[in-house]
């Protein structure tokens, strides 16, 4: 198999407690490796020092497999694109660090990677169509959620975010209020599949604008918890299914509301779903919906495309890379990183 014709990019993906690495040939993926870092799952949360150790030492057999599995020689490498932000700053540094020298040894371009936009832009990975600009991007993690309009792969405009906890870390917080396994999302909605989502009613905050707030929703459960189990130790165990699915509807109901207004406010019928969040059975399910009842386009990616992973960045290297966007050996890493457009863009602001 032969490569020439496009350019190959590695992508090196470290923000958090996922160390990942992949290779793309344009929009399709050779390989995509991730390691994932069970060791947090007995604290119940990431621990950031824990993170950056494991990274450092899987970074390397992760990139040499991805490039084994692509069947790709680090010769051959036209640009390695990495994780420059948001994310854990020890975890990121890894990361950037590695990806740098590794550019700067092979005498090819680095290119500096927004976390965000990077989950976004997996939507233009094979094999899956791509949606056509502009369209409206659901981005949910762990860290993150925000509404997000993409006119083009190089502008794209955050219409609303939470004001507090992401989607992902309220499913995760409430998951630990139960006495679930880190990271609780997947938890809850294994469990939320045999419930009954109108079991329990929990209130659906509203913001402003496209913006959330998911943190009322967590004390409303602390509270909520606290009383069942006050009258009736055994009440988690006997009903989590239920609660689960009731949290689940809740969570999926608050975050489908701006999305909705925003899509008829804009007239826009290109609608994605993209991050941790979008790995959930019911939120892919309510999408399908909402393509009947509204007549949207929908794009939900693959799996492997939903949570933490290196082909997503790589993807951004590859468009980044066609335009001629390079990045510079002293790019600092950012937990924080202001705005989603690109990094490489000399207009950034
Ligand atoms: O995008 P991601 O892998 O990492 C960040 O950038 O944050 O997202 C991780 C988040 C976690 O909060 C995890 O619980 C959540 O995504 N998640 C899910 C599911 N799979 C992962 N939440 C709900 N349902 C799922 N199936
Ligand atoms: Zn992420």
């Amino acid at each position: 198999m032969t490569h020439k014709s496009k350019p190959l990019i590695l992508g090196i993906e470290s923000s958090c407690d996922d160390t990942s690495a992949a290779v793309v040939c344009g929009p399709q993926v050779l390989s995509n490796v991730v390691a994932n870092q069970e060791l947090h799952a007995e604290v119940g949360g990431v621990v950031p020092e824990w993170a950056s150790r494991a990274h450092l030492e899987k970074i390397h057999p992760v990139v040499q497999s991805a490039l084994d599995k692509a069947g790709v020689k680090a010769q051959d490498l036209d640009a390695v694109a990495y994780t420059l932000g948001p994310g854990l700053q020890g975890s990121l540094h890894v990361g950037t660090s590695f990806a740098k020298a590794y550019a700067w040894a092979l005498g090819v371009p680095s290119i500096p990677v927004h976390h965000m936009r990077a989950h976004v832009l997996a939507h233009v990975l094979e094999p899956e169509p791509s949606p056509g600009c502009p369209f409206l991007c659901l981005t949910v993690s762990g860290g993150h959620t925000q509404l997000v309009k993409v006119n083009t792969p190089w502008d794209m405009e955050v219409l609303g975010q939470t004001l507090d906890d992401a989607a992902g870390e309220a499913f995760d917080k409430v998951a630990k209020l139960m006495g679930l396994p880190y990271p609780g999302g997947p938890v809850v909605d294994r469990l939320a599949q045999q419930g009954d989502p109108e079991a329990f009613a929990f209130s659906r905050p509203r913001m402003e604008g496209f913006n959330w707030s998911f943190s009322g929703l967590k004390t409303q459960v602390l509270h909520f918890l606290k009383r069942e189990q006050a009258a009736d130790r055994t009440f988690v165990e006997r009903r989590k299914a239920d609660i689960c699915a009731s949290v689940q509807a809740a969570i999926l109901d608050m975050l489908c509301a701006p999305l909705m207004d925003a899509a008829k406010q804009l007239g826009i019928q290109e609608v994605a779903i993209a991050g941790g969040v979008s790995a959930n059975s019911g939120l892919r399910a309510r999408l399908g919906e909402l393509a009947t009842s509204h007549g949207w386009n929908v794009y939900v990616p693959p799996f492997a495309f939903c949570t933490d992973n290196a082909a997503m960045v790589a993807a951004v290297g590859w468009l980044d890379f066609k335009e001629g966007l390079r990045g510079e050996l002293g790019a600092a890493p950012s937990p924080r990183l202001p705005h989603l457009r690109t990094l490489a863009a000399p207009e950034e602001g």
